[in-house]
């Protein structure tokens, strides 16, 4: 075997997976089909979009923000081209960053598509069509995800774009319609609102955000209203027409009645995405798949001994830092150790302003499952250095066991919600109770300082409410 170990795909669960595998003393190889590595998330995702919410955020405080802070400054002009510079620059560093890790931990890597042949076996095309094969005791699929495609609309990354195209429009549109109020469809939403255009989001459902708290997600979709996004929840998209003018969308309420049309610049659709498994040979290989995700088990191991996937190609939520822990925690597994994850304790942060952040159970889920709980909430607007920084929207909401008091979910919307949270991360992997964190010392003046009145609000003794 030439190899102990071959990941295909170099995304967060795959370039990971390979240094992790590479310390433990494994000879590791990587297939990746990019001409860079670091995946989905480094070259059209988690990084591009925060250089862009970063830097649009900065240009929203400049026209508005500074003048109550007594700064006058001119109205601040848009140079997009140096913001997608900004941006482009963002990704190349990073995936030069990936490329040096790889040399560091002297990972070989092939150029080109992996398909797997069978255990121990993958056939590596390069771009010319030329094929090579590979072999290693093990093999790690971590090939990621791509987006999902809405029946009846055609993405053409021009005038109907994905997250991709979005992460690179040319011009900022005069009028944006987005499909899908989740975490892309907010979170690029909120650029081009920033940057000028006039957005409205299109949800199925009646509420934005699934999945996370449901007060939380009222009230972040409340200050985006404030900012002038428009929603239109449960609403369907019937169709989208493009035409040289733009788009045309039509729209009707779920629940039926008068249906609707929107004309657009650009349509962004953002309705979930799924595992990319294209031309991987799994079917040949005897790997089963369900509803497209790689079936695995507990191990991260495949059905067949030997094959393991990781990431969004497997269940569990698509982020990249739960692709990334399961890529240590299976390269663990390979080299004999125990690696581990706890899925109870992964974090979701949506990078908007204010943020919006969660770990652990949200209400309406302790409510379904029959858990007698305590909920505490302490408001931005009652936190001293919030009102020094003029950023006190939001609140802090921590739900514990009421019979024990360990904390069972923490979620937070308000400025830098994605820093704080891993307060409540690390003490939710401890097993940690508000009280614990109502008795930790916390520095003043800080936005942390709510994390521990929420928790001493659990136990009735909030002190700045
Ligand atoms: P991927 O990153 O998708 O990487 C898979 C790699 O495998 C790709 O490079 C692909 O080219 C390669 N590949 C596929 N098939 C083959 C093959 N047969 N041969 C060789 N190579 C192959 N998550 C967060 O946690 N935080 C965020 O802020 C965040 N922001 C996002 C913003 C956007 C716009 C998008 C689209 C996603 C975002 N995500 C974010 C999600 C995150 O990008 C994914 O969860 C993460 O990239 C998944 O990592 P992965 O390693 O499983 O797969
Ligand atoms: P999503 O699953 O977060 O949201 C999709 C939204 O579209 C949902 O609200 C859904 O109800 C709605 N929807 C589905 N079909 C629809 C239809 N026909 N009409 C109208 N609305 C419809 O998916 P999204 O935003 O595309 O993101 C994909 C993945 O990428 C997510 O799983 C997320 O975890 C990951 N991601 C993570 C980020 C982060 O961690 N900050 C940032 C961006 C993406």
């Amino acid at each position: 075997m030439a190899h102990d170990v071959i990941v295909i795909g170099t995304g967060p669960g795959g370039y990971v997976c390979a240094i992790r595998a590479a310390q433990l003393g494994l000879n590791v190889a990587v297939v990746e089909k990019r001409a860079t590595y670091g995946g989905t998330c480094l070259n059209i995702g988690c990084i591009p979009s925060k250089a862009l919410l970063h830097a649009s955020e900065l240009f929203e405080e400049a026209g508005h923000g500074f003048a109550h802070f007594g700064i006058d400054v001119p109205a601040p002009v848009l140079n997009l081209a140096q913001m997608m510079k900004h941006r482009q620059e963002t990704v190349d560093s990073n995936v030069q960053g990936v490329a040096f890790l790889f040399k560091k931990n002297k990972i070989t890597a092939y150029r080109g598509t992996g398909r797997i042949l069978g255990a121990g076996k993958v056939e590596v095309t390069a771009d010319d069509g030329s094929t090579q094969l590979v072999e290693a005791k093990s093999i790690v699929i971590a090939t990621g995800s791509d987006v999902a495609q809405l029946p009846g609309v055609t993405i053409d990354e021009k005038t109907v774009v994905s997250s991709t195209g979005a992460l690179e429009l040319p011009a900022v549109p005069k009028k944006l319609v987005v499909i899908g109020a989740g975490v892309i469809g907010l979170e690029l939403g909120s650029v081009w609102r920033r940057l000028g255009a006039e957005v409205t989001v299109v949800e199925f459902l009646d509420r934005i955000l699934p999945g996370m708290d449901g007060e939380v997600a009222k009230q972040a979709q409340r200050l985006f209203a404030r900012q002038g996004i428009e929603f239109k929840l449960a609403t369907k998209v019937t169709g989208v027409e493009t035409s040289a003018a733009g788009a045309v969308v039509s729209v009707e309420p779920v629940a039926g009645g008068d249906k609707e049309t929107i004309a657009a610049d650009i349509v962004l659709v953002a309705t979930g995405r799924r595992p990319f498994t294209d031309g991987l040979g799994l079917e040949g290989a005897g790997v089963a798949t369900e509803r497209g995700r790689v079936v695995i088990d507990d191990r991260f191991q495949t059905g067949v001994p030997g094959i393991y996937a990781i990431g969004d190609v497997v269940r569990g939520p698509m982020l990249a830092h739960k692709g990334e822990d399961e890529g240590v925690a299976c390269a663990e597994i390979i080299a004999g150790e125990h690696g581990h994850v706890n899925y109870d304790t992964i974090p979701a942060v949506v990078y908007t302003y204010p943020e919006i952040a969660s770990v652990g159970r949200t209400e309406e889920e302790l409510k379904a499952a029959g858990v007698s709980y305590k909920a505490g909430k302490f408001p931005f607007t009652a936190n001293g250095r919030a009102r020094a920084n003029r950023t006190t929207e939001g609140f802090v909401k921590i739900l514990a066991d009421a019979a024990t008091d360990r904390v069972l979910g923490v979620h937070i919307v308000g400025a830098g919600a994605g820093e704080m949270i891993h307060e409540g991360v690390v003490l939710m992997e401890f097993g940690g109770s508000s009280e614990d964190l109502g008795r930790t010392c916390h520095a003043h003046p800080t936005m942390s300082e709510a994390v521990k009145e929420a928790a001493l609000a659990v136990l009735g003794r909030a002190i700045h409410m």
